[in-house]
Formats: C-alpha cells, structure tokens, sequence
C-alpha cells in the first residue's frame, strides 16, 4: 500500500510527510479490512489500488487551510468532546430560503449560542421523489433550490470565521432513481447493475423479504420495486424511488469513498452517514446491523483518518440500543468506527419518561450506555427531523415493572392525542399493520402540549408545556456529547400541517414536525411562548458552555433511584462537580439530600445554574424539593 502511494506522488514535502505516516500506520488495518470484504473478488487488486489512489488524491486536493485544521484538531486532541459545541440542524430552504439567506441568519445562530450546524441534505434529489433529500441523484452538484457549491463555499467561509463546524449528510446506502448510475443500470450497463441489487425475478427478493422489516410498511411496503423499463426487481428498502448500493461490488465502496472525500474536502467537521446499518444484506437476515456493514464503517473512518484526520463520522444508526453501541467499533476497531451514534435510546427514553413520569425505564437503559468507547461521543436531542422510535429493549421496559406491549400502547395513545389524559398532539407514523409496531411524529412543543394549550388559550397548560420542553432540552444538553437542537424547536413551533396539501410529502407526516420559519412573525415579537423557550434555550446554551464538567469525558454518573420520578446524574471532573437533576413528575417529588452523598462525599452547599440559587443541603431524612417538571443544574460549592 506504501509502495502505491510513493509511486503516486512526485512532490515529497514536509505535507506529504505527515500523510504519509499517517498511511503507514492506518495501511494493516485498511488492507485486512478491504481485504475481508473484497478478498474472494475477481477485481480485488486492481480495486484496492483504486482505493489507494482515492486517498492520496483526497490528500492532494485538500486545501491547505483544511490541512491546516487538520492540524490543529490533532493538536488539540479529543476537539469534538467538548461542551462548547452546540449544534443544530436544519432545512435549508424552510429555515432560510437559499444557502446564502443561512448566511443572513448566522446572527441568530450565534445570539442563541449555536455553533454547529448540520444542514439538512442540500445535494440535487428529484422534487416530488425526494425523501428530504435523501434520494441523492448527484452526490457533488447542490439541487438549485438551494443555490450553487460556490454558496456552500461562501457560507463556509463564513462560519470558519465565526468559528462554526459544519455536518452534511453523506446517504451510504442508496441512491434516487434518478442518479446517473441508476439510469445506466436501468439501460442495461451490466458494470451499473452490478452497482445495484437487481433480479430478473422474484426468486431471492422472496428470500430476502421474508426476513426483512419493512421501514415505511404504509408509503412504500416491502424491500424491492418492480422496474418496467428494464424488467427487474430492484431493492428498494426505504421508498420505491431510492435505490440500495451494492457493496459486495467494490467499485461502489471506492466510488462513495470517492465522494465522502468530496465533503470532507468541502471543509465539513462531522459527516452524518445516513443509515448505515443497512449497507450490506444477507438472506436469512434483517440485512440490518450486519458486521460487514460495521467492517465497511471502519474501513471509511480508517481511509479519511489518513487523508482528512480532522473529519469526524457520525453514524445514523436509529436501532436497538445494543446494536447502537456497535457502531463505536468493537474489538480492536473499539473506538475507531464511528467518532459519533445518535443517542436515540435515551431520547426515546426521555419521551417515555414524560408521558409515564416514571424514569426507571430510562435508568435501565443506562448501564449500557454507558459503555460508549472513551474517545467517542453522542449527538444528543429531543427532536430531529424522523420520528420517535420505541425500539429500546422489552427487558428494559420490563425490568421496571412494565408490561412491554401495553407500555409501547399506552405511548402511542399518550403522543397521538388519543390517550384521554394527554396533552401532546402528535400523529403515528409507519403503523405496520401486521405487528401494529408504529413510530411517533409531531414537534417538540405539539408532543409537550403547546399546540393544545394554545388552541384552548390555557395559560396554565401553557406554562407546564413550556416546563416540560425545557426539561426535556435540559436534559439532553448535560448528558454528554454534542446536543443537536432541531430547528424551530428553540422558537417553540407546533406542528404545520401545510405538508397535507402536497402530493410529494403528504404521504409522510414527518414532515409535520418540519416547519417553514415565518421569519417576519418571529421578528415582530408577537410569538410569547416561543420567545420565553427562545431565551430559556439560549440560557442553557450558555450554561453548557461554561462548565467543563460537562465535556464528554464518559464521567456521567447516575443516581440511585430515590425517587422514580426524577432522574439524576453527576458529572464530574477534578475542581468541578455538577448534579443535574429531572422531576418528569406531574407533581411535587422529593428527594432525600442523602443522593448528593450517597458516593461518600459531604456536599454542604450547592448553586443552581438554572435559578440562580443558592441551596444548603439538609439532614440525610429531608429533602430537596421539586415542582411538577422541574429541573436543578447544581454545582458543588462547598
Ligand atoms: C435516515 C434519514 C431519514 C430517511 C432515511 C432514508 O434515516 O434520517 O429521514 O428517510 O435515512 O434515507
């Protein structure tokens, strides 16, 4: 592999130098996991050298300020587990209008103390057959509803100077229909439908399906779609217009290597990649979570770790949590996957926590979690553009006393309104008619009442909503890792129903809970609600920010259960000590001041960064008191 790369490049200098060790040292584990992938292939020399080829051009064509970034991200070590990073993500269009108006709303970004943003897919994706952009028909030309590269580049220059990061999607595991490869394959070129999983019959799509879940069982059931143009059954495991990639080909792996490189050459810190646990399938399986779709993973994080060390993976694996956690990298790739997963469980957790006011389900979950690699982090959240899922483990739902089936009832009923004592205003999304499993869409503020308590003018409903989106938000921000606000969710915004009303989105109530910013109404100062969660947001934003405690280190420490309505934990580093503390009861819970020394310390004095107060702890048999959906950010003093 060295040989390769010396052969390709003529100009050694200092920069190629420090490549170049990098490539030595990454070359065993880059050539054993091609090589356990791609061994038994008929092109497998002549692929593996394109690969290497790919990363010495991906080095040559980074510019010398990324490659200085680069730099300093290594210098600095560990730059992505800090607290000082706050993300969030957003439409471009339905949060601006064009990449350039996100220029004119980086103020704002930065008053309220964001400094990452994931822009939502921006690449060309057919209207109508879109899938939010996730059905990619050109992986490097922006789809013009948004504008050109040349607005991208801007806007990143832009942020560089503000010192923003900036995550895109890279969608691994298919491509639009529409994509130059999928019209090849669909002409006949047999090198393009070896870039897909095409049948002449039903055959082996029988065999696969009948092991496969279906993602969206209502808009697009089953795993293949029939193709008339060319007589084939294609995989199809999102909607009928996004194509699967077929990575037993190696020349799809080094053609998406190819264009992963484009992003981080784009100057992107974190790349978002898009439902990985679907990239390999196998018969007999749930062709999820497969180790050759993590082999494949690690293979990635090995090849831009030579030639873009200062760009980061988050994978997007929405699975069980103990198949999210693989997504780290496990045995000797511990720690060298993925940089970042989504900590789906504990936001889905957080949901549960609020509908049943009870936390035991979400403790349950966190021995697990916290098995997180040292060195890897969560992107933690309440909300994001998909649904909630529920697929957090029976035996945890159990192990707190809960029936599971009922208990995943009783949320669906809670969050689509149907329950009589809820609040929220939601909607089931992917009912499967077979298993009834369904996920739940809606905002954050329809989901925590809002959108109720508005229409009934209830100032009281209104202020326990905003209470509880605070809490929830709260507590996704001192877990640990980077907290990914989704857009529209620090103004408060209850769910827009005006997706109903085009044909291209109605079929998914998704987008319910993706509005279209009304700029000139949020100005006008009208929106009460949205302004009094505005600014608690931007409070704990900055609260985050100035307490190192609160870097992911993995130093978080549950509580003991005292009280099954609140959730408490500790972070600690040396000098700092903080209790954060959740009341997900609907009433006032108290909590014996004997969890502040349960570990042996003696806590005498604590101040709360939230209220401002200062609180003497009491005797071991009193207690701290908290109002309905409370929350305390605590620190030692003394
Ligand atoms: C991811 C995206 C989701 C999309 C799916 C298919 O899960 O977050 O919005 O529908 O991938 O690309």
């Amino acid at each position: 592999m060295a040989e390769i790369a010396n052969e390709l490049v003529v100009n050694k200098d200092a920069d190629f130098q420090a490549f170049y060790t990098r490539l030595i040292a990454n070359a065993a584990a880059i050539e054993s996991l091609f090589m356990s992938i791609y061994g038994a292939h008929p092109q497998r020399d002549q692929q593996f050298k394109q690969l290497v080829t790919t990363i010495v051009l991906a080095h040559q064509n980074r510019r010398a300020a990324l490659k200085k970034i680069d730099e300093e991200k290594l210098h600095k070590g560990n730059w992505h587990l800090s607290q000082e990073i706050v993300g969030m993500s957003l439409y471009v269009d339905r949060f601006a209008g064009k990449i350039q108006d996100v220029g004119q709303r980086l103020d704002y970004l930065n008053d309220l103390g964001v400094n990452f943003l994931h822009l939502m897919p921006i690449f060309e994706s057919p209207l109508g057959e879109s899938d939010g952009g996730y059905a990619v028909s050109d992986f490097r030309k922006i789809d013009p509803r948004f504008g050109k590269l040349e607005d991208l580049h801007s806007l990143k220059m832009d942020m560089e100077q503000k010192g923003m990061y900036l995550m895109l999607d890279f969608v691994l595991n298919h491509t639009s229909h529409h994509h130059e490869w999928a019209l090849k394959a669909k002409a006949g070129d047999p090198v393009y439908r070896d870039f897909y999983y095409m049948y002449d019959d039903r055959q082996i799509p029988d065999q696969l399906d009948a092991t496969m879940p279906e993602i969206f069982p209502e808009s697009s059931p089953g795993n293949f779609t029939y193709i008339n143009e060319c007589r084939q059954w294609v995989m199809t495991v999102f909607h009928h217009y996004q194509w699967d990639l077929n990575y037993t080909n190696p020349a799809v792996f080094n053609a998406m290597l190819d264009n992963l490189f484009f992003y981080a050459n784009l100057g992107v810190d974190i790349v978002r990649i898009d439902a990985p646990a679907f990239i390999w399938k196998k018969i007999g399986t749930t062709c999820q979570n497969l180790p050759e779709a993590h082999t494949l993973l690690c293979l990635l994080k090995q090849c831009l770790q030579v030639a873009a060390p200062g760009v980061a993976l988050l994978g997007e694996a929405i699975v069980a949590p103990a198949e999210i956690m693989k997504y780290f990298g496990q045995g000797l790739y511990t720690g060298r996957e993925c940089d970042f997963a989504y900590n789906a469980t504990q936001m889905a957790l957080q949901w549960d926590a609020l509908a049943t006011g009870d936390t035991r389900v979400m403790l349950a979950a966190q021995p697990l979690l916290a098995q997180k690699p040292k060195g890897s982090s969560w992107i933690t959240y309440t909300r994001c553009h998909d649904d909630i899922g529920l697929g957090y483990d029976d035996n945890m739902i159990a192990s707190a006393g809960f029936q599971p089936y009922a208990h995943r009832k009783f949320l669906k009923e809670y969050y689509s309104g149907v329950h009589p004592d809820s609040p929220a205003t939601g909607a089931l999304f992917s009912v499967n008619p077979k298993t009834q499993d369904a996920r739940i869409s809606g905002s954050l503020a329809s989901l925590c009442g809002l959108e109720k308590a508005q229409k009934e003018n209830s100032s009281s409903a209104r202020s326990i909503a905003i209470r509880k989106i605070m809490l929830m938000q709260a507590h996704s921000f001192m877990l640990g890792g980077i907290p990914i606000l989704f857009y529209g969710d620090e103004q408060g915004l209850v769910n827009d129903y005006s997706y109903l009303s085009d044909p291209g989105k109605s079929y998914d109530n998704r987008w319910m809970h993706r509005p279209i910013i009304n700029w000139e109404l949020w100005e006008k100062g009208n929106n009460q609600d949205g302004q009094e969660i505005y600014n608690a947001t931007q409070q704990l934003i900055r609260i985050r920010k100035k307490l190192p405690a609160l870097a992911d280190f993995g130093n978080i420490r549950w509580l003991t259960p005292h009280n099954i309505h609140v959730a408490g934990f500790m972070r600690e580093i040396p000098g700092q000590t903080i209790y954060c503390l959740f009341n997900y009861g609907s009433t006032t819970a108290y909590l014996t001041w004997f969890a502040f020394r349960e570990s042996g310390r003696s806590v005498k004095q604590l101040y709360d960064h939230w209220s401002g107060n200062k609180i003497e702890t009491g005797p071991d048999h009193e207690y701290l008191i908290m109002d309905p959906y409370q929350f305390f950010l605590l620190e030692v003093v003394e």
